[in-house]
C-alpha cells in the first residue's frame, strides 16, 4: 500500500549551486542597479571631498557659493559634503587650518565630517541588505543558490561591528539640524552694501529639499524606532512613545525609497553648488 520509506536526510531540500534558482524574474537586476548606484555615489563623493584639498591649497572655495564671480551681493550656499565646516575657506568656516597640521598630510574640510554620514549609511539596516547582495553576493538574492555553506550572520567579527549603527544614528540626527540651519542661511542674500535680505533662490530650494529628504531617511531609522518605542512590551503604557514609534514606523515603511532619494539629492546639491561656483549655471533668486 505504501512505497519504500525514504531516509529523512533525503527528504530535505538540497542546497542549490551558486546562482541556481527557479525564480522566473530578472533577480539580478536589483543588485546590479544597487551596485551601479552606490559605486557612482562613492566615486563622486570621494572626488568631491578631495576637491577641498586643492581649494585650501589655492585659497579658493568651490564648495560654497556666495554670488556671481565670488562678489558680495549674492547667496550663501554651502555644500552638504562640507557641513559643518570646521577649518576652511568659506564664511561658514569656524576657523582656518591650524599651523600644526603637517604640510605633507592632505586636508579637506570634508574629511572631518564625511565619516559620519558614510558610517550611518554603511551600517544602515536597509543598505546592509542591499550591498551584501550587490557587492559580495552573500547572499546573492532570495531563493538563489549561495556560494557559502555556513551562515554566520552578523554575530561575529567583522560584521558584528554593524551594531555601531545606533551610535551613528545619534550623530546623524545632529546633522539634520546642522543642514536645516544651512538651508535657513540659504534664505538670506547680501547686497553690495553688506545688508542682508530675506529671499529664495533655486539653491535655497535645493538645500531645503536636501535637509527634508535626509530627515525623512534619518527619522525612519530602525534604531531610532527602537529607541522611541520598539523596546516597549505595550505601547499603551507609554502613549507618547507609542505615538513617536508610529510616526517613525510611517517613515520606516518607505525607508528604502528615502534612502535613495536622499542619497541622490545630497550628491545633486553638491553638484549644483559646484556648477554655480564654476559659472557653468546661474542661480536664480529673488529677495525683498
Ligand atoms: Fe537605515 Fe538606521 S536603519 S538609517
Amino acid at each position: 500500500m505504501y512505497g519504500p520509506i525514504m531516509p529523512y536526510a533525503d527528504t530535505l531540500p538540497k542546497q542549490r549551486s551558486f546562482g541556481a534558482t527557479t525564480r522566473p524574474d530578472v533577480w539580478w537586476l536589483q543588485p546590479l542597479a544597487v551596485f551601479l548606484g552606490f559605486s557612482a555615489f562613492i566615486i563622486y563623493s570621494t572626488w568631491a571631498a578631495f576637491q577641498g584639498v586643492a581649494d585650501l591649497h589655492n585659497h579658493v572655495c568651490h564648495y560654497w557659493y556666495g554670488g556671481e564671480h565670488g562678489e558680495q551681493g549674492g547667496a550663501n550656499y554651502l555644500s552638504p559634503f562640507y557641513s559643518p565646516e570646521f577649518w576652511g575657506n568659506s564664511p561658514h568656516a569656524i576657523g582656518k587650518l591650524p599651523a600644526w597640521w603637517p604640510s605633507w598630510a592632505p586636508f579637506s574640510p570634508a574629511f572631518l565630517i564625511l565619516w559620519v554620514p558614510a558610517g550611518f549609511r554603511f551600517t544602515c539596516y536597509y543598505y546592509r541588505g542591499a550591498y551584501y547582495k550587490a557587492f559580495w553576493a552573500d547572499p546573492i538574492n532570495c531563493a538563489v543558490g549561495e556560494a557559502r555553506k555556513t551562515y554566520l550572520g552578523e554575530r561575529y567579527l567583522p560584521l558584528i561591528i554593524q551594531n555601531i549603527h545606533r551610535y551613528f544614528m545619534y550623530l546623524a540626527v545632529v546633522f539634520i539640524f546642522l543642514l536645516s540651519y544651512d538651508a535657513w542661511l540659504g534664505l538670506w542674500f547680501t547686497d553690495v552694501a553688506g545688508k542682508q535680505h530675506l529671499g529664495v533662490g533655486v539653491g535655497t530650494l535645493v538645500l531645503t529639499l536636501n535637509a527634508v529628504f535626509l530627515a525623512m531617511y534619518t527619522f525612519g531609522c530602525h534604531s531610532l524606532r527602537h529607541l522611541a518605542g520598539g523596546y516597549l512590551d505595550s505601547k499603551s503604557k507609554a502613549p507618547t512613545c507609542g505615538k513617536a514609534y508610529n510616526c517613525i514606523t510611517c517613515l520606516n515603511q518607505r525607508h528604502m525609497m528615502w534612502a535613495w532619494i536622499s542619497l541622490f539629492w545630497v550628491g545633486f546639491t553638491d553638484v549644483y553648488i559646484r556648477l554655480c561656483t564654476a559659472g557653468i549655471i546661474q542661480d536664480y533668486h529673488w529677495h525683498f
